[in-house]
């Protein structure tokens, strides 16, 4: 088996344009769909078990619609496969291998042929362009290296389209400040979360932000609001716009906002196709409307995933500035960190948008669950800006704050405000949640 490859069929890998019309990409994903299917019926036993199972063959997938009809995937098949169960070539023809970071448990394994990695750099090297970035320009590489994929992946997509890459890495916040002032990269790529820590720095060195050479940064891997933004782009004078993309699709660059719209994320759709389904009854639901996005590879070959259901909660819209591609709404949030609290559905990124609009928060925050009695509760716990700590708790904006949330989201919540630079920061991804309630039994 394995003897079928995408340029089997006659079809380009790389060169399709991300200015192609809608009909010329649902042409394309059609064709590379039928392939995409029967490669992984035929490369991987957990999908020609699953098809089987669902009484559907690669042989039935005639159009689009089709795709309905065969099996979701979820990230358990890759944990009950691990640590190669999933791939669809023998070991001898990967080129790399990537994980998940998870902490506990046994990390998610995806792997890359050498084509693989060719088909990302060129992705990430159209994102990164999209976001403004022009062979010759120097980009701050901050997300981490190693089994992560946001390093490794910006890495090789700055150097495919030309740009000079300092491979930096999370941590070390006072060195990250010191290289951007010293080598005035006009990029930067980041983590938000991370990226309000260099700001932090900044400020601490007694340097400008908005003095420093950065122009564009590209923002991802954990959902941030359109208020980020702004603070972000307010305080370093740059052009902020956001990256997606997950590790068993194939890490950064599955989507990317393009600078001249800022309007969400433009999907890469000649090597991912799209779905949007109803997250309790698996139906797949129309564009506009808001639900679990799944994926399928379309040219995938160490690791093809058949309809992945990724947790994440958005919408699909018609494309703007690549009216081939649509765009996915920016991530409010998973559906695994949504809390529900009396019956109320809230995201961390409610909060963000929120203690962003009060003027007095950074940004920094973070949220406890607790248990008391009977019932479940909510702190905020917010950092104040420098210039208005009042060296307390800032106990009227606070009170302020939890008004402003029974409004707005309709929770009772606790808010404690605290000094600047309390709030632990992250290097990469932010935890925002820590929840203290007892573990059930
Ligand atoms: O976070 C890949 C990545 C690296 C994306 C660098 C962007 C930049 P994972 O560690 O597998 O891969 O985590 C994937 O992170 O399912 C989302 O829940 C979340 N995520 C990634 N990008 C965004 C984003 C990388 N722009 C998971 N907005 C995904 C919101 C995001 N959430």
């Amino acid at each position: 088996m394995n003897s079928m490859s995408l340029a089997d069929t006659g079809q380009t890998l790389f060169d399709l344009d991300e200015h192609a019309s809608v009909d010329e990409i649902r042409s394309l994903q059609t064709g590379r769909l039928a392939w995409s299917l029967r490669y992984a019926y035929e490369n991987v036993s957990h999908y020609r078990r699953a098809f089987d199972a669902k009484g559907v063959h690669p042989d039935d997938f005639r159009n689009l619609s089709d795709l309905s009809m065969f099996p979701f995937t979820v990230k358990t098949d890759l944990r009950d496969n691990y640590p190669f169960g999933m791939f669809a070539v023998p070991r001898e023809q990967l080129a790399r291998i990537h994980g998940s970071s998870g902490t506990t448990g046994k990390p998610v394994v995806v792997g890359y042929t050498a084509n693989d990695l060719s088909t990302w750099s060129g992705l990430m090297a159209r994102s990164i362009r999209a976001a403004g970035g022009r062979p010759g320009m120097m980009l701050h590489n901050a997300y981490g290296y190693g089994l992560f994929t946001g390093g490794l992946g910006a890495h090789q997509g700055a150097e495919r389209l030309g740009c000079a890459v300092v491979p930096m890495s999370g941590g070390m916040t006072a060195r990250q400040v010191q290289l951007i002032t010293d080598f005035k990269p006009e990029m930067i790529m980041v983590t938000p979360s991370y990226m309000l820590s260099i700001l932090d720095e900044f400020r601490k060195q007694g340097l400008d932000p908005r003095a420093s050479s950065l122009k564009y940064g590209i923002f991802g891997a954990e959902p941030w609001t359109n208020a980020m933004r702004r603070e972000i782009e307010e305080a370093f004078d740059l052009e902020a716009t956001d990256i997606y993309g997950l590790s068993e699709l194939i890490g950064p660059g599955v989507a990317q906002e393009c600078i001249e719209s800022k309007d969400g994320l433009h999907i890469w759709e000649d090597h991912f196709y799209p779905e949007i389904i109803d997250p309790h009854t698996g139906e797949v639901l129309p564009d506009g409307e808001m639900g679990e996005l799944v994926f399928t590879s379309l040219s995938k070959e160490a690791f093809p995933v058949v309809r992945y259901r990724t947790r994440d909660l958005t919408r699909l819209l018609p494309g703007t500035a690549r009216p081939g591609m649509r765009r996915m709404e920016k991530v409010t949030g998973r559906s695994d960190d949504m809390m529900i609290l009396r019956g109320v559905n809230v995201f961390p990124t409610q909060i963000e948008e929120l203690l962003l609009a009060s003027g007095w928060c950074s940004g920094q925050f973070s949220i406890e669950l607790s248990r008391e009695g009977r019932m479940d509760c909510m702190t905020i716990i917010a950092e104040a800006r420098d210039h208005v700590w009042d060296g307390a708790g800032m106990r009227a904006h606070a009170t302020t704050f939890v008004e402003r949330v029974k409004e707005t989201i309709g929770l009772t919540t606790k808010v404690v405000v605290i000094a600047p630079g309390t709030v632990e920061r992250s290097e990469g991804k932010a935890k925002r949640i820590v929840d203290k309630r007892p573990r059930p039994g």
